[in-house]
């Protein structure tokens, strides 16, 4: 009898130190650009790609801009929700402190954002992958501090970490022969090819810096974007910019799966929801929108390029429409998005018991 009580005092103890803490918590740490972004280019005081004005955010929390490009969520927001993940905090948020890390993770997106360091100069600031990371090492730095190297390199290596960058390397750098250099040192192919160079040094990068489990979101049919559409009187689709995105998409399906292979302990996962985005915009009645082609906040002809403004005009139901401003799909969109990439990414549904939080939006 004593020693069953002893053994069971034992045991409660074995769970209580191997519960306690941050042991048991996984949390996620998000590199992207404006499809991410949950508020840093809102502290870049001289950056032109913010989402800081109504009419962003209205179909969230308060309604009031939040740093999203959209209505409502992030792609990532959702896959993070249904994966039963705390939504990490901008990076730049004056409120991130140890604690809200081990908590909550960080989030480093930023609008304008690329895998090359060039992507997005005209958008003055905003943060690249390659800075991304660097921050990254920073919030390390700290984490070791605070927990010592052994728990903090548990803490990372049990993270989740999202990478979704890749349409502003196009959108914003090589389809602006004008502006930026990249359009005429490459073609279609070598940059690309140059993408996934660039792209396979930072994503083993990660894992040198304890990152295992790492999703890679590929990219949707960009020439679709209301912004690409009005390079053409007809307003159709931009053929090229759309088999950029399927090139990309299936040469860095491959760069992932070859890491995964590749690196001690990796479990790398790509998905991409082109498909899924493509059929929608060919048919969106049939798949529960009405609008597939225009923004629903737009400010009448006279197409703003980079966001939707305070005398903008809203669509009647922003649930309906595909895009919510030139570049950013709707809330709407992104959980058909976010149901694509849940479907193709596998570990996902084994991670954890998706305790659903309710939704904030709408
Ligand atoms: C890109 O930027 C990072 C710093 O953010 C720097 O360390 C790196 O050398 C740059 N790479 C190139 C190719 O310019
Ligand atoms: C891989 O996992 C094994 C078992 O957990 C561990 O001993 C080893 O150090 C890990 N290797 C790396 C590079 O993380």
């Amino acid at each position: 009898m004593k020693l069953y009580v002893a053994f069971l005092a034992s045991l409660i103890l074995l769970q209580v130190v191997f519960f306690k803490g941050y042991d048991c918590k996984a949390v996620q740490f998000i590199f992207g650009d404006s499809l991410s972004d949950v508020g840093n280019n809102n502290f870049l005081s001289k950056s032109l790609a913010k989402a800081n004005l109504p009419w962003y955010g209205i179909d969230m929390d308060s309604g009031l801009p939040n740093g999203r490009f959209s209505n409502g969520r992030t792609v990532a927001d959702i896959v993070g929700d249904k994966m039963g993940l705390p939504r990490p905090p901008a990076f730049m948020d004056q409120s991130l402190t140890e604690d809200v890390i081990l908590d909550s993770g960080v989030n480093y997106a930023s609008g304008g954002g690329g895998i090359l360091n060039e992507t997005g100069s005209l958008f003055i600031q905003r943060i690249c992958f390659y800075k991304q990371i660097e921050l990254f090492q920073g919030t390390q730095e700290l984490i070791r501090a605070k927990l010592g190297d052994t728990a903090a390199e548990k803490f990372f290596q049990d993270a989740v970490y999202v990478v979704a960058l890749g349409s502003n390397d196009f959108i914003n750098n090589y389809l602006m022969p004008i502006i930026y250099n990249d359009a005429s040192t490459y073609n279609d192919k070598t940059f690309v090819q140059y993408l996934m160079r660039t792209f396979r040094d930072q994503l083993t990068l990660l894992h040198g810096l304890g990152a295992r489990k790492v999703m890679v979101f590929g990219l949707g049919p960009m020439g679709c974007i209301p912004l690409q559409r009005v390079l053409s009187s007809s307003g159709e689709c931009q053929d090229r910019t759309n088999k950029l995105a399927q090139s990309f998409n299936q040469q860095a399906g491959k760069l992932v799966a070859d890491l995964s292979n590749s690196l001690p302990n990796a479990t790398y996962h790509f998905g991409d929801a082109y498909d899924v985005v493509n059929e929608v915009i060919s048919n969106p009645s049939k798949n529960g929108f009405s609008n597939a082609d225009s923004p629903c906040c737009s400010f009448g002809k006279i197409r703003p390029a980079l966001t939707c403004i305070p005398v903008s005009s809203l669509c009647k139901d922003r649930s309906k429409y595909v895009f919510w401003d030139e570049y950013h799909p709707s809330d709407a969109a992104n959980e058909l998005i976010a149901n694509e990439l849940l479907k193709k990414l596998p570990f996902l549904t084994q991670a954890s018991s998706p305790a659903m939080p309710p939704s904030s939006s709408r």
